[in-house]
């Protein structure tokens, strides 16, 4: 992991910094240097560091994207802390050619507009918006500065429900504890989802709206358009589980045998009735 997640948050990484380190990218273009200086002047301000999403636990990232590179400054620091990562940088306009040049190869340039994402994923282009942004294909997504006018969140809060209702069945679910206290342990949110709106609104942002889907694990007819997601869950998230609860419980000093019944138990839980469901929420921002 590089040195900087690793500093305290009041302490500056000259990196980011020193106008002669490989951070600070060597163009004439005035708009090019002002986005640099920016971008140097941004570190400080927030304490030192260009990201600070709780990367030290974000140990398995593999795709990322710096959503508006710019001149690719952000895209470069965020190659560099995800090393064997691939890491995106996309912009309406093409990051400088000298960047593209001397960027380290698990960077990838893509020129397009972040609200196309339904565009070119299914023509088969791998660094289309639509291929960057395909469904549950990004473990990181930075944006800085974008001015853009919308801001869409979708996400699961961790809590689980009945069918067609609001009522928790996980009150005593005992893996179902360990797990959310794992989550919180490095600061990662179970309710990223419902405190979506809460967040956007103290940003200032105006919220459009705020819908909430019954993400099924096991398909009911209650419930129609969540049939498909019932039946993935069961084909391709279920048989993950043990391995999920693995890390996150065993985070907790958690193994052996104690895992093994906590495992049985929250594969028992997580299908113990149709319908049985996480709220999924669509939340949507704007600038007022
Ligand atoms: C103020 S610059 C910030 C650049 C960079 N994020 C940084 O902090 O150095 C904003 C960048 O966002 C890009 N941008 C704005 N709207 C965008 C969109 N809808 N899709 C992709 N890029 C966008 C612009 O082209 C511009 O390069």
């Amino acid at each position: 992991m590089a040195a900087t997640v690793a500093q305290s948050s009041n302490s500056v990484d000259r990196r980011y910094h020193d106008t002669t380190s490989p951070y600070v990218l060597p163009n004439d273009d005035v708009e090019q240097d002002r986005l640099n200086a920016q971008a140097a002047a941004i570190v400080e301000m927030i304490g030192g560091r260009p990201f600070l999403a709780p990367i030290q636990s974000m140990v398995r990232i593999s795709k990322a994207v710096d959503v508006g590179c710019g001149t690719g400054i952000a895209t470069l620091q965020m190659a560099d802390l995800f090393a064997s990562a691939t890491v995106y940088g996309l912009d309406l306009s093409p990051a400088p050619e000298p960047v593209q040049k001397t960027a380290p190869s698990n960077i990838v340039w893509a020129t397009g507009n972040v609200l196309d994402v339904d565009e070119g994923s299914q023509a088969g282009e791998p660094d289309s918006v639509g291929a960057i942004f395909a469904p549950s294909s990004l473990d990181y997504v930075f944006g800085r500065m974008l001015f853009l006018g919308v801001i869409e969140h979708q996400d699961l809060d961790w809590a689980f429900y009945r069918a067609g209702t609001s009522q928790r069945l996980d009150g005593g679910w005992e893996w179902h504890r360990k797990v959310v206290s794992a989550a919180h342990r490095p600061g990662l949110s179970t309710r990223a989802g419902s405190d979506a709106a809460a967040l956007m609104r103290a940003e200032g942002l105006e919220i459009i709206s705020v819908q909430t889907f019954e993400f099924s694990f096991v398909p009911s007819h209650k419930t129609p358009n969540s049939i498909s997601m019932g039946r993935y869950v069961q084909e391709k998230l279920v048989p993950q589980y043990p391995e999920l609860l693995k890390k996150m419980l065993g985070a907790e000093g958690i193994s052996g045998p104690v895992l093994e019944r906590l495992t049985k138990e929250a594969l028992r839980d997580i299908s113990c009735e149709e319908g049985v469901h996480q709220k999924y929420t669509v939340t949507i921002g704007r600038k007022p």
